[in-house]
């Protein structure tokens, strides 16, 4: 098997470095903007270089981004070769295209390292939806925010002190803001509904709310009340071929097994018609959990011909107006949404009645403008 490798940054060196040990897969090229001494004549700036090389078979995007990432799978593709990536930006925004361009020309394209970091969470939700209907996937998506609430928790930190140390780590996005506001986080949960429900849902179906605003005092008041909070994706199959999906942050009670979760790590689970709620739990980010992902993806290939983890996708309606939770919901401006709904008080902010998502989010987007730092999280009994 031979190789170009499309990056040399966290991701992408930590492969370069897993690969030493992988004689079987030769790493003929590795593009970047730089020259990097270390890789002799395998460095090169030119991506026609590795294209146009019959020698090599696959390309693994890890340069991020949407383009040039775009540009260089397809032409991968159109190409003839293998594509891996972890890229869940690029995949989520090209979902059709990517999957269909892989199919008509009959390449290989596996994205493991796109959701969950070192789980292997696509390769088996594939493997669970042959055995019965997937009902539920979802969970605690993202190493950076949960790095940052886990240490709010711990050590009643400040969001930005430990924002710092979550980059330092190598767990955020280049523009962190994609991890704080969840879009990072939509992403890899709008990836695994369509997987799980053979569907092919857009970015704007999906309501999203991050944990930019949350407090030091917010997280003290879940703990006063026995809650911790965790930014969490949920994508449910409804009764009449209905679908929900939605991104904010939760409440669960301490003790439980998403409280539980620490640091970087994230806990992923698919509801399968016949075996039950299945939990995946591992490092969802930094150099070389992902980096393993992108090489297990590789070996796989190198094993024989591993088309996408769906073979059917379809624009599917998203219905957010029947799930209702119960939202802690911190504001300063009152509004006549809030007095109908609020039904008791924390300290640092108010309880309202179950309402659904749509709701939520729904007011959220109207408040926000006049009160900018808003924070709300659903509550999970
Ligand atoms: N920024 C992402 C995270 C990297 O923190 O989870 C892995 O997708």
């Amino acid at each position: 098997m031979n190789i170009a490798l499309l990056g040399y940054g966290v991701v992408g060196g930590g492969v370069y470095e897993m690969l030493k040990d992988h004689p079987e897969i030769t790493v003929r090229y590795v593009l970047d903007r730089e020259r990097h001494e270390e890789l002799g004549e395998r460095g090169i700036t030119d991506y026609s270089v590795a294209l146009s090389d019959p020698e090599v078979d696959t390309v693994v995007e890890l340069i991020g981004g949407l383009e040039p990432a775009f540009q260089y799978v397809k032409d991968a593709m159109a190409a003839g070769k293998n594509v891996v990536t972890a890229n869940k930006y690029l995949l989520a925004m090209h979902y059709d295209e990517l999957l269909t361009l892989a199919k008509e020309k009959k390449v290989s394209f596996r994205t493991s390292a796109a959701v969950g970091g070192s789980i292997p969470w696509l390769p088996n939700l594939e493997r669970a939806k042959r055995t019965g209907l997937i009902n539920e996937v979802g969970g605690i998506m993202n190493g950076t925010t949960n790095y940052i609430l886990d240490s709010m928790t711990r050590n009643g930190y400040s969001f930005e002190s430990v924002l710092a140390d979550a980059q330092r780590l190598g767990y955020a996005e280049a523009d962190p803001s994609a991890d704080i506001d969840g879009l990072d986080v939509k992403r890899k949960c709008l990836i695994s509904a369509n997987v799980a429900f053979d569907m092919s849902l857009s970015e704007e179906q999906l309501p999203v709310f991050g944990i930019r605003t949350v407090t030091a005092e917010d997280i003290a008041c879940f703990k006063e009340h026995g809650y911790v909070c965790k930014l969490y994706a949920t994508a449910l199959r409804l009764p009449e071929g209905e679908y929900s999906a939605f991104v904010e942050p939760t409440l669960f009670p301490a003790g439980s097994l998403e409280a539980s979760v620490p640091a970087n790590y994230n806990l992923i689970s698919y509801l399968s018609e016949y075996a039950g709620r299945q939990s995946y739990y591992g490092e969802g980010a930094g150099r070389y959990p992902t980096a393993n992902a992108v090489v297990e993806d590789l070996i796989d290939i190198k094993e024989g011909y591993k088309p996408f983890y769906s073979k059917e996708w379809a624009p599917t309606p998203i219905n957010n107006v029947e799930v209702k939770h119960r939202y802690y919901v911190r504001y300063l401006v009152d509004t006549w949404f809030m007095d109908g709904v609020v039904e008791e008080r924390w300290e640092n902010g108010m309880i309202t009645k179950a309402i659904t998502p749509a709701e939520m989010h729904y007011w959220y987007n109207e408040a926000k403008q006049n009160d900018p730092d808003i924070f709300f999280a659903a509550l999970r009994a």
